[in-house]
């Protein structure tokens, strides 16, 4: 009786002791937040991003005093908008890997915003200040925010589904965002598109990946607002964002939860879809309900 209950137990429910995860944008913001949820217990963590001074010091200042003895927090730096990058990265990772459990993709952009209010004012006023958008800033954002997780995803292939043994297969989680799937603009047309995007691509991906000579599962996570580099002017030493709170920040942002999310809100999906090897396909809005408000 005693073992048939021990399963049930946190720890084995969320074990990832041993595990191999790449994140990418995992030096700051939520990539960091993801990064420590796995090295914390027990797993090897290669965080990727382009600056490498930035990555240096997440691993420093957080890799340093794991709470589990085999977690880890590898720094490499490439970037997920360059084909060659991306290839170099996933090479670098197999000469030490023979297999990855659980790839993040989660490097994204936000690109500009407009005030998209004008259209209270006129037609003229609208138009004018939607003009000054740029091709080139929306194609920088799909670029980082949709294809490079698909190449990223696609160099991790082989090494995502040398992962699979019994019940066990490697997994993709994709961040895209409530962004992607509220119907404001929340001022920034081509964030929201493109994470809208990247929901597409999950469930496109999800579909593809599950064949049998793959068995790669594939999920996503759509996160709410979260302190981070993008949703705060920067980060401090240790590469952690904070966002002020009164009172009145549930209300004002329509956030039932009354808070932006915090890291706990966010290691516990990411370990929810990386141990849940019966979750295939899934958008998981982590958001403090602020998709009820904002539909
Ligand atoms: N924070 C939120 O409220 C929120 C809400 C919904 C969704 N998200 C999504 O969460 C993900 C993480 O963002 P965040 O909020 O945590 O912001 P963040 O702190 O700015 O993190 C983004 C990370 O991506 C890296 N990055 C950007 N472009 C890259 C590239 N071309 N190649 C490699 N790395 C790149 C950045 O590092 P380098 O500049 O050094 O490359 C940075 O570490 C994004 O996809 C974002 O859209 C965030």
């Amino acid at each position: 009786m005693v073992e048939a209950n021990a399963k049930f137990s946190v720890k084995n429910l969320f074990n990832v002791e041993g595990r191999v995860a790449v994140i990418t944008g995992g030096s700051t913001g939520i990539g960091l937040m993801i990064a420590q949820a796995f090295a914390n217990n027990g797993a090897r963590v290669y965080v990727t991003s382009r600056r490498a001074e930035t990555l240096e010091n997440a691993a420093k200042k957080w890799g340093s005093e794991l709470v589990h003895p085999q977690g880890k927090i590898i720094p490499v730096t490439a970037d997920i908008t360059d084909k060659a990058s991306i290839k170099t990265l996933a090479k670098e990772i197999a000469k030490q890997e023979k297999h990855i459990d659980v790839l993040v993709n989660n490097a994204g952009i936000d690109g500009d915003t407009s005030s998209v209010e004008k259209g209270h004012e006129s037609v003229q006023a609208l138009q004018k200040e939607l003009w000054n958008e740029e091709f080139q800033m929306w194609q920088d954002v799909y670029k980082t925010n949709v294809i490079g997780y698909f190449f990223t995803t696609v160099a991790f292939l082989p090494l995502l589904s040398a992962a699979a043994r019994g019940n066990h297969t490697g997994s993709v989680i994709n961040i895209s965002s409530i962004s992607g799937i509220t119907r404001t603009t929340q001022h920034h047309y081509a964030y929201n598109t493109s994470k809208a995007a990247t929901i597409q691509l999950n469930l496109l991906l999800a579909q593809e990946l599950r064949r049998p000579g793959v068995k790669v599962r594939v999920n996503s996570i759509a996160p709410g607002i979260f302190p981070s580099e993008m949703t705060t002017s920067g980060s401090d030493d240790k590469n952690k964002s904070a966002i002020p709170v009164d009172e009145s920040y549930g209300e004002k942002k329509g956030i039932p939860a009354g808070r932006p999310g915090r890291e706990e809100d966010m290691a516990q999906a990411a370990l929810l879809l990386a141990c849940n090897e019966y979750m295939y396909g899934q958008v998981v809005a982590v958001d403090g309900g602020y998709l009820l408000e904002h539909p």
